[in-house]
């Protein structure tokens, strides 16, 4: 196929005529799809081909899930899916939990303007926590002038809207006059959520579900609460409504996604409880796995024990972040449950539930840790025996309480602690894998495996991977597997 050479030369775009843009959403998000759709055929015809997208996630799982919804709108709109850097749309869906994340997209704008150089028609763009940080906006305008389009955390289901807006801006024949302008749209909070968009899942048989955005909690070294807003829930019906559609779709295993889910309904106009919640999700035909995260120890209730404990969908796992051992940090960390809270809640949950796989997150270094506070976190990880843990070194975030706070711990301490307390987990975790050898266990296959074409790769209920002699047919469907034998972390197994 023949490919007209266009490096150089600007596109301009024929403007739509908008006259009867919807008031109420979802509809006008689809109409600004249907012009972003007419956009993109003008510029396809332009350049001979389809334009492509490609979409980097960087943090958490709430990320992973608002990038499928950007995917979602992409395709709708005709950009066609591209693996590398190299597409017509480049868009960062960025983090911002911890320093580093931030100087990472820095890093590597710098490298995607050497591409867009080379091909006019590459719009790039950078929405998630990072973008609701004033001085990363403001550091963005300064230094990255190329970049085309800014939106936050908020404005998320605007991206149609946005898309359209920012071609505008880059290829108008306005546009041309002024060189590329950038289109920034970033909203200091919310309390809306829009229902109904189109979602690209990467997995067909697997899918996050929101259940509730933002967090009220204000840890005192997390920059969520700034930058993912207040706590809001969607309505019960709708999620349910959501599930059931997943599960006609062919989807088995749902995640549940909250910053805190055990806070689940609060602030409904009918409060539900997250425990009650789950009890309507287990009734949906066709789901077979029900995972959710995040958990803090402060909110989780009894019923949710309970309901954990009779549930044939909850899978044997549950991610339940310590982030300190000492009661005196925890305090500081305005964590709001102590060391001994913490082991009570983990007996708890083992005498209801004995062969949960328990997972946590643990910060090193937080202002004023003593070497005897560090002692309490070993201790609390000795006794509770993590399946694993996921350690991070302390990230100073500018606007959190804990970032003025005095005693911060220099970094070769910090570096020391973190170091004990991973080979602690590591050992305890090398320890406790393989404990399921000899059983045949239900395994929902996810993959082929990487390495060995004759094998796939699935994960057991408690979130453990197993690998097996399989066929590409297999994947998405729960088999029983006899665990043969334990490699490091993963399984041998065989379908029965
Ligand atoms: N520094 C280090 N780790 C952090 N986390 C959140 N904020 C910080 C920070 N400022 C960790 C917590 C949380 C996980 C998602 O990230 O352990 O549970
Ligand atoms: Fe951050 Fe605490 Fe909210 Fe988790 S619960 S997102 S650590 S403020």
């Amino acid at each position: 196929m023949s490919q007209k050479v266009t490096t150089g030369v600007r596109p301009t775009l024929r403007i739509a005529d908008k006259n009867q843009i919807p008031a109420t959403e979802p509809e006008r998000q689809y109409y600004f799809m249907d012009i972003a759709k007419e956009y993109l055929r003008q510029l396809s015809e332009e350049k001979g081909s389809p334009l492509t997208f490609h979409v980097s996630t960087f943090g958490c799982q709430m990320n992973a899930r608002d990038s499928e919804k950007l995917v979602g709108i992409l395709e709708k709109i005709g950009y066609v899916e591209e693996d590398s850097e190299e597409a017509d749309f480049v868009i960062y869906n960025t983090c911002t939990v911890r320093e580093n994340a931030n100087n990472k997209v820095y890093g590597r704008l710098g490298y995607l303007n050497g591409f867009q150089k080379k091909n006019p028609f590459m719009m790039i763009g950078l929405c998630g926590c990072m973008m609701q940080e004033p001085t990363v906006v403001e550091k963005i305008k300064q230094s990255y002038r190329f970049v085309n389009l800014i939106f936050g955390t908020h404005n998320i289901y605007k991206f149609a809207e946005l898309i359209v807006t920012a071609l505008e801006n880059s290829y108008s024949e306005h546009a041309a006059g002024h060189g590329t302008s950038m289109t920034i749209d970033i909203w200091k909070d919310t309390d809306k959520i829009v229902e109904d968009l189109p979602v690209e899942r990467k997995y067909s048989f697997k899918s996050g579900v929101n259940i509730m955005f933002g967090c009220n909690n204000f840890c005192s070294y997390c920059i969520v609460p700034y930058v993912r807003g207040r706590e809001r829930s969607r309505e019960p019906k709708e999620i349910i409504r959501e599930v059931e559609r997943l599960a006609a779709d062919g989807v088995v295993e749902i995640m549940l996604l909250g910053q805190n889910v055990n806070s689940y309904g609060k602030n409904l106009e009918q409060p539900m409880t997250f425990a009650q919640l789950l009890q309507e999700i287990e009734k949906v035909d066709g789901i077979e796995r029900i995972r959710f995260m995040t958990s803090h120890p402060k909110d989780l209730s009894d019923d949710l024990i309970e309901v954990m404990k009779n549930s044939k969908k909850i899978c044997k796992h549950l991610h339940l972040p310590l982030q300190s051992g000492s009661s005196r940090i925890l305090k500081l960390m305005n964590r709001r449950y102590d060391k001994e809270h913490y082991l009570e809640l983990v007996d708890k949950i083992r005498a209801a539930v004995p062969d949960i796989a328990l997972t946590t997150d643990i910060i090193v270094g937080f202002p004023g840790e003593t070497e005897e506070d560090f002692e309490e976190t070993m201790d609390v990880v000795r006794k509770v025996r993590y399946d694993s843990a996921f350690t991070f070194i302390y990230s100073k975030r500018t606007g959190t309480p804990a970032a003025v706070m005095e005693d911060q711990i220099p970094e070769d301490v910090i570096k020391a602690r973190f170091d004990r307390l991973l080979k602690e987990v590591q050992t305890i975790s090398a320890e406790k894998a393989g404990a399921l050898t000899g059983q045949t266990l239900p395994v929902l296959i996810e993959e082929k495996n990487e390495q060995d074409a004759s094998l796939v790769t699935g994960r057991l209920s408690n979130n453990s991977v197993v690998h097996l002699p399989g066929t590409e047919d297999m994947i998405g469907k729960i088999v029983d597997v006899k665990l043969l034998e334990c490699k490091g972390f993963y399984y041998m197994g065989e379908s029965i």
